[in-house]
């Protein structure tokens, strides 16, 4: 098992990623937070697959967290991460410092519209802006023919498509599906705040959503169906649902019928914010 290069400087990745493209070789990028687990993995699997050279960032960044949030807690595991790349097969770690990323007097910010609106910024509302920032410094700092995202977090991947085509960054934005556990929660790093009676409670919520799903593709009335998954999910012992709402697919537009659409939600389980979207199968 070969272990990843790892690299903290801009310099150091561009002149890596430099000596690639003299080979004549095609780079993927897998942009994290660290604390990885099996979905991140998978994005890994789709860029080795897709490219010849893979670079996995990991970097928590501080601009798309709010002061109230876990910035601080966030987990912290290199050594672990790293052993992940190290199976997966990726040649090069990013793990820049906060300070590389944001010198002092730092001054910029991407604001991307469309997709942001609404969901994720009615409750975070400086969130898009900080991913959208990161993500434009790591593409522009690797300058990768493709990127992969995953749909666990879809309007962040829908955000970041619409990055690239408004300001036109040659990077191709790939989508990949979430990775669940046997039970159907979606693998996330948060769900290590997770007490066992908190993560047998938010084993619920993918549940909720697929029989809500089910009932708008078989023609259910949209607002009585969200209304009802919003009531099951605080049954199911979460303790607010910021969000529960059906959207168009690719624009994040409010759903209409003959529209491809996905159902997604955010809800709070003790400290823990849960966030999921499922597909709506077309009727
Ligand atoms: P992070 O939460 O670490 O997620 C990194 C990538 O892994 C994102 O594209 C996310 O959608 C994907 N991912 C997380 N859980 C997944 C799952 N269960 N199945 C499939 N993919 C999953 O998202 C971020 O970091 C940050 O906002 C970032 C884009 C790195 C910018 O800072």
């Amino acid at each position: 098992m070969k272990r990843p290069q790892v690299v903290e400087t801009v310099s150091d990745l561009r002149a890596v990623v430099r000596e690639w493209r003299k080979q004549g070789l095609s780079v993927a990028m897998v942009p994290t937070m660290g604390a990885l687990h099996d979905g991140h993995v998978s994005l890994m699997r789709i860029g080795l697959e897709r490219a010849d050279r893979c670079v996995v960032s990991i970097f928590v960044n501080p601009t798309q967290f709010a002061p109230t949030e876990d910035l601080d807690k966030y987990p912290r595991q290199l050594a672990a991460d790293l052993d992940r790349l190290a199976q997966a097969g990726v040649q090069l770690a990013f793990t820049p410092t906060a300070a590389e990323m944001y010198p002092e007097a730092f001054a910029a910010k991407v604001t991307i519209g469309g997709p942001s609106a609404g969901l994720e910024t009615d409750f975070r509302p400086t969130f898009f802006e900080g991913v959208a920032t990161v993500v434009a410094k790591l593409f522009l700092q690797a300058l990768p023919d493709l990127a992969i995202f995953g749909e666990k977090d879809y309007q962040q991947l829908c955000v970041v498509k619409k990055l690239c085509r408004d300001l036109d960054i040659p990077v191709e934005i790939v989508g990949a599906p979430t990775v669940r556990d046997a039970e159907g929660l979606a693998m996330s790093s948060r769900n290590a705040y997770l007490s066992p009676d908190e993560l047998a409670q938010a084993r619920e919520l993918n549940k909720i959503l697929r029989h809500a799903a089910q009932a708008l593709h078989l023609g259910a009335d949209a607002q009585q169906t969200l209304d009802e998954a919003r009531r099951q999910i605080l049954a199911a012992g979460f303790g607010s649902v910021d969000y529960v709402e059906a959207r168009e697919s690719d624009t994040l537009a409010r759903w209409r019928r003959d529209r491809e659409g996905r159902i997604l939600v955010a809800a709070r389980l003790g400290a823990t914010r849960l966030i999921d979207n499922v597909e709506i199968v077309r009727s």
